[in-house]
């Protein structure tokens, strides 16, 4: 008997719980000589800004013991791009795609809410909150609850799609800033985006990243995103996707128990592009293996 590998994440149905994660796997496009895309769950795309943007000087990725660094400074095609060249592809397949945005203050997130609530290809939102308020002193939206608050409100008052939060690794509290968001219409939680660091290059006395600090990403960071699914699961009833280190699908399977409806895979596409569409595989024979009929009996079933 095949098991029943579909979940639902915020009214948005998933043939199966494998997503892929924003800013590792481009517009989808650039992935459907490698990885068949109807066999993932669902892809969201890079993150999104009003305005193109450039990025930062390289370098802007190092490897590092278990993971990679990265300063990518969330370069994208911007939404009128986005609308035109890359949103007619992902109408022709038949695989949910969830838009990851940013801005730079309050109002742009409004705006980009707004404008991809009009595209009848995206079936979801991704809110990245890392990104700090330019009209606020910097201070970053997804490390302080209120300001996390605000911007999900705004934009959950700016479009009737599928509102999912990702939420910063970067805070003392991951209960506070998941409440915020629930408090303030989320739909959904994505956790974990990438914990910063840095690399240092001993010959040349200097950062190897150009940006000097970057994004920590991979297997490194797994027990740590394991440890907030699992925390964010006990205290908010909010369907969650779980991310960070996943490579396998012991991996995700891990991830589910912890709380997680889904996941996301991020650095893992990198080594393998069709990684996505492989875990999935993997977590179907598991699920036939161990007799287990229905993939959303494993949310939350850790026992502890
Ligand atoms: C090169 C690179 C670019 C990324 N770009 C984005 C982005 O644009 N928006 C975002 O929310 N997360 C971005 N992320 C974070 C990933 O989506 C993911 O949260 C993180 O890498 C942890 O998952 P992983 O360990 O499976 O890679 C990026 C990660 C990497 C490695």
């Amino acid at each position: 008997m095949k098991p029943d590998m579909s979940v639902e994440i915020a009214g948005i149905r998933l043939r199966n719980p494998v997503m892929t994660a924003s800013g590792t796997f481009g517009y989808g496009e650039e992935f459907a000589g490698y990885v068949d895309l109807e066999k993932i769950g669902a892809i969201i795309t890079k993150g999104l800004s009003l305005k193109p943007r450039a990025g930062n000087p390289t370098p802007r990725i190092v490897e590092t013991p278990g993971g990679m660094l990265n300063a990518i400074g969330l370069q994208n095609v911007g939404i009128d791009a986005f609308i035109a060249k890359k949103a007619p592809f992902l109408r022709t397949i038949d695989t949910p795609v969830i838009v990851n945005l940013f801005g730079n203050t309050l109002e742009e997130y409004g705006e980009l809410a707004s404008r991809l609530d009009q595209v009848p290809e995206v079936a979801g939102i991704e809110v990245n909150i890392s990104c700090p308020n330019v009209k606020h002193g910097g201070i970053v939206f997804g490390t302080e609850p209120q300001a996390a608050y605000e911007v999900v409100e705004l934009v959950r008052g700016a479009t009737i799609k599928p509102v999912i939060v990702k939420l910063s690794p970067n805070v003392t509290d991951i209960v506070a800033m998941a409440r915020a968001c629930a408090d303030a219409g989320a739909d959904a939680l994505s956790l974990i985006n990438t914990l910063t660091g840095m690399a240092i290059d001993l010959q040349k006395h200097r950062p190897v990243l150009a940006n000097i600090t970057g994004g920590l990403s991979g297997p490194a960071i797994k027990p740590v995103a394991l440890r907030m699914v699992w925390q964010v699961a006990r205290a908010v009833k909010l369907p969650l996707i779980g991310i960070g280190g996943i490579m396998s699908a012991t991996d995700a399977l891990e991830f589910m128990l912890a709380g997680a409806t889904a996941v996301q895979v991020g650095t893992a596409n990198f080594l393998d592009p069709a990684a996505a569409e492989t875990i999935a595989v993997g977590m179907e024979r598991y699920l036939a293996d161990n007799g287990i009929a229905d993939v959303k009996g494993l949310i939350g079933a850790l026992e502890a």
